[in-house]
């Protein structure tokens, strides 16, 4: 969702905030703001659109200032247009938000009524002119802050600046991530540590509820109305991370790492003398626990959709698993002897988090799949499993998908252990396929350019159709998601066997059908879905293993031939042929990769 950076420094901070916001553009890019204040007044500039056009409008209209916010905006209240672009301001407060007031309107009403003038459609406004009410009831910012939290419902992390006070800047979270971070003789607060990594790398995580004064020097954080203190640690993230490196757009040099990362995460899991698992301390008994419950979004979900293949059917263990969004309004009864498992790559996912809290408020030990550990979801969980994919700024997740698998089948294979459900020489074996992984991806991405001719074609197309079955299934989904949300193309995912029962109508041989099928006990039950397919006059892309292709390449419009493995692993190599189509896809219509219209990299609102 929407990404926030505030400075208080010693030199104009315009120019830095700007770097700032470049790093959480994948954020939200509906519209863009910076302001400071100038001799005890409070200067802003913003525009619509990408953050580009914000730059341009600097360029001619420079801000100076040594303190200063800035935000960029995935609109949620009010269009996305320069009015209701951040930061929000009155003569005595400007401030940038991410999340949601929920009760926006009746704060509205009420200061409306007090003779306070809005411009804007959105919620962030009631909050500046909130606090203007209490600063000109004469309270100082820390008695007005107090006086305001309880005041605001719903989710929201603000930085806030206020006009005759050129001397702090303030920062509050709700339900919505926000860090401060400490320079020398300057302060910073920032979204997340990618806005604060070119700054600085000593970063303090504000919990749930804080709210904090930020000096030049110092941060004072009170929480609840008592003063708090936080630990200030130190990140590995560093600026120089986070580029293209060769590439024309992150999406392609992220999906291109999956080999290197792939292999970082197995690392920690996998002790490859012993061809064994290794998983950090849990709190739950494996062996004993009668349901694992899995719960996150997008493709999240669709790696915990593979994990419940993985661990139904090699550790015997039932596995329950929903969409976030959904489960934490289902009133699900959880098993007491149950746990349950998220997944997320930010780590902020509202309705992830709330799913968890929801499991929590169950009596359950929740375990976390996370790309960014030191998140809230990672902070409320028992225990992270870290995927090292290291930080992911295209919007459409490719590398935190397959590393999330990696862990995913980690867990799998040290639960069947745990269960008795296989025995070490099986473990070995599985261990052994997973380590082959990374040099097996490195084979896949030499599909390219094969797979970016098909794209082309593909990219003529109104509706494309995946199918897969049994853990190529969710892979299906996954690619029918990826093509939908960067192409724009109508996508949609089925379970192979499923077509005869609906979606078989939809064929023709202007829809084309990608079958997902490496050679597994169930390749044959594809196959004659795949001729039911091709009966119909549907033309068929097939990615498939040595043997698959030999048995029903002839059967293609094309095939793609990826590495002969066990097929536990398929779908981790799978989801790369899936990423390139889409990708070559959406190069072809011109669509902007890297940040898809209307979507944002981390979903912090309902
Ligand atoms: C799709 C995509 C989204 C995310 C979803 C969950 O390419 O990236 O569907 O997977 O928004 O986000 P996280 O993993 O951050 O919880």
């Amino acid at each position: 969702m929407c990404g926030i950076v505030g400075i208080i420094g010693k030199a104009e901070v315009a120019p830095l905030l700007l770097d700032g916001l470049k790093r959480l553009e994948y954020r939200g890019y509906d519209s863009a703001g910076i302001a400071t204040l100038i001799e005890g007044r409070i200067e802003r500039r913003r525009a619509e659109g990408k953050l580009g056009n914000l730059a341009a409008r600097l360029a001619a209209a420079p801000l100076p200032g040594v303190i200063g916010i800035a935000h960029t905006r995935w609109a949620t209240h009010g269009r996305p247009n320069e009015t209701n672009a951040h930061p929000h301001a009155t003569a005595r407060v400007a401030l940038v938000h991410n999340g949601i007031i929920e009760n926006f309107q009746e704060l509205r009403d009420e200061l409306s009524k007090a003779g306070r003038k809005f411009e804007t459609e959105t919620d962030t406004e009631a909050v500046a002119h909130l606090l203007t009410h209490y600063l000109d009831q004469g309270l100082d910012p820390e008695a007005a802050m107090a006086k305001m939290m309880p005041r605001l419902h719903g989710a929201f992390s603000l930085a806030i600046l206020i006009a005759d006070r050129p001397d702090i800047m303030i920062g509050a979270r709700r339900g919505s991530p926000l860090a401060v971070g400490y320079g020398d003789g300057e302060m910073y607060l920032g979204s997340d540590a990618m806005a604060l990594a070119p700054y600085t790398d000593r970063i303090c995580y504000l919990h749930e509820d804080d709210w904090v004064i930020v000096s030049r020097d110092a941060a004072t954080i009170y929480n609840n109305g008592k003063r708090v203190n936080r630990e200030v640690k130190k990140t590995a993230l560093s600026g120089a991370l986070i580029g293209k490196g060769n590439h024309a757009h992150f999406m392609m040099k992220e999906i291109a790492e999956q080999p290197a990362v792939i292999g970082d995460t197995l690392q920690a899991f996998l002790n490859p003398l012993k061809r064994q698992i290794e998983l950090p301390p849990l709190p739950i008994d494996l062996a004993k626990i009668s349901q694992l419950t899995i719960v996150a979004c997008g493709t999240a979900y669709l790696a915990g959709f593979v994990a419940k293949y993985w661990l139904e059917r090699i550790a015997r263990l039932p596995v329950e698993l929903d969409i976030a969004s959904e489960f934490r309004y289902r009133e699900a009864p959880m098993p007491k002897d149950g746990a349950t498992l998220v997944i997320s790559q930010s780590g902020e996912t509202a309705d992830t988090l709330a799913a968890l809290k929801y499991a929590k408020a169950q009596g359950q030990k929740v375990l976390a799949v996370l790309n960014v550990p030191e998140s809230t979801i990672g902070r409320e969980s028992d225990v992270v499993l870290h995927t090292l994919a290291g930080p992911e700024i295209g919007v459409a997740s490719t590398k935190a998908f397959t590393t999330q698998l990696v862990v995913l089948a980690a867990l799998a294979i040290a639960t069947a252990r745990a269960r008795g459900a296989i025995d070490a020489q099986r473990e070995a074996e599985l261990s052994t396929a997973l380590t082959e992984v990374p040099a097996r991806a490195a084979e896949v991405l030499n599909h390219d350019a094969r797979l970016k001719e098909i794209a082309l074609k593909v990219a003529e197309c109104r509706d494309v159709l995946f199918l897969g079955r049994g853990t190529s299934y969710p892979i299906a989904l996954e690619g029918a998601l990826k093509l939908k949300e960067i192409s724009y193309i109508h996508a949609e995912g089925y379970a192979a066997g499923e077509m005869k029962h609906g979606p078989i109508a939809l064929i023709d041989d202007n829809v084309p059908v990608i079958v997902v099928a490496p050679s597994d006990d169930l390749f044959e039950k594809t196959a004659s879905n795949l001729q039911e397919v091709r009966a119909r006059g549907g033309r068929v892309i097939f990615f498939s293993d040595k043997a698959g292709i030999a048995r029903l390449g002839d059967a293609a419009m094309a095939a793609i031939e990826l590495p002969t493995v066990d097929p536990f692993v398929a779908p981790i190599l799978y989801a790369i042929p899936v990423q390139l189509l889409a990708y070559h896809a959406a190069v072809a219509k011109g669509t902007d990769v890297d940040q898809p219209r209307n979507l944002a990299k981390s979903v912090t609102v309902e």
